[in-house]
């Protein structure tokens, strides 16, 4: 899926630079000065200026399922890499591989309702290491993508019961997130998310609309709400699939949203 990303960033290069150069800069503006920092789904770099980071930041955790990020990591640490940049490739959620276990049997023998009801997402061990500031770069709306995709490649139409299970599920896997920076409790964290997707088909008027937020705690928790009031909040539009390029029949908008939360210690 990250090799799937890095084919599309290149695809969809110009349509992407806007939405890239928005997280760089957020990120550029409020990241204070701090001794150790994780970054959440650090990717190929993409979004975030590394060298910049290490500028303000004295140690540096890049977090990531996908071991080909390591090449990205390496290059753009230097010298630095194994020693202020420190590679994690891990699952951050620590249950999608249990998960998968039992999904196809549950498929095939008609009880993947019961089972996506069943999962309980923990808490991740992550959050008992000492960060004193936190990175998510687009975690909250991608993890529970991931989990989707895998589900749906076990039964690609699901019936009402087991998609409104499967959204209730991808909902405990974004406030496990959410709940594990919460838990770290880190002087500072800029989350940055996906909060809706806009679907449109350049011959109509209507566009469709879908939430990225998928549980109600994880909206109040990051205080997404648009009536909240955060020390420093931005949003924009991310065109990530232009209609004709990813797609003949409809094209891809994704509402981004990205907050400086400060407020952890309780
Ligand atoms: C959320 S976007 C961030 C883009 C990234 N910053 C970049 O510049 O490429 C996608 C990243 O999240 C990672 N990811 C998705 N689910 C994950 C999980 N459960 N644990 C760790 N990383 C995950 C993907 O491997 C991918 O690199």
């Amino acid at each position: 899926m990250g090799r799937a990303i890095e084919d599309r960033g290149i695809r969809c290069a110009g349509w992407w630079e806007p939405h890239l150069r928005c997280t760089r800069e957020f990120l550029e503006r409020g990241v204070p000065a701090s001794k150790k920092v994780a970054v959440f789904g650090a990717g190929r770099l993409l979004d975030l200026n590394l060298k910049r980071l290490l500028e303000r930041c004295e140690v540096v955790h890049l977090f990531d399922a996908d071991p080909g990020c390591m090449r990205a990591w390496r290059a753009a640490a230097g010298k630095e890499f194994g020693k202020r940049v420190v590679p994690r490739i891990v699952d951050l959620t620590e249950c999608l591989d249990e998960w998968s276990h039992g999904l196809a049997r549950s498929a095939r023998v008609g009880t993947l309702a019961e089972y996506l009801t069943s999962r309980e997402a923990p808490i991740p061990s992550w959050s008992g290491e000492g960060f004193e500031g936190v990175i998510s770069l687009n975690m909250l709306g991608q993890i529970p993508l991931y989990w989707r995709d895998r589900v749906l490649t076990g039964k690609s139409e699901l019936s009402d019961v087991e998609a409104e299970a499967l959204m209730r599920c991808m909902g405990r896997l974004q406030a496990a997130h959410a709940e594990g920076i919460a838990q770290l409790q880190p002087t500072w964290a800029a989350i940055i998310t996906d909060t809706e997707y806009y679907f449109y088909d350049v011959d109509q008027p209507e566009w469709r609309v879908e939430s990225a937020v998928f549980d109600e705690k994880t909206r109040d928790m990051l205080r997404l709400r648009p009536e909240s009031r955060t020390p420093r909040s931005e949003s924009w539009l991310w065109h990530v699939a232009p209609q004709f390029i990813e797609s003949d029949v409809e094209g891809e908008i994704h509402r981004v949203e990205a907050r400086f939360l400060t407020s952890f210690k309780r």
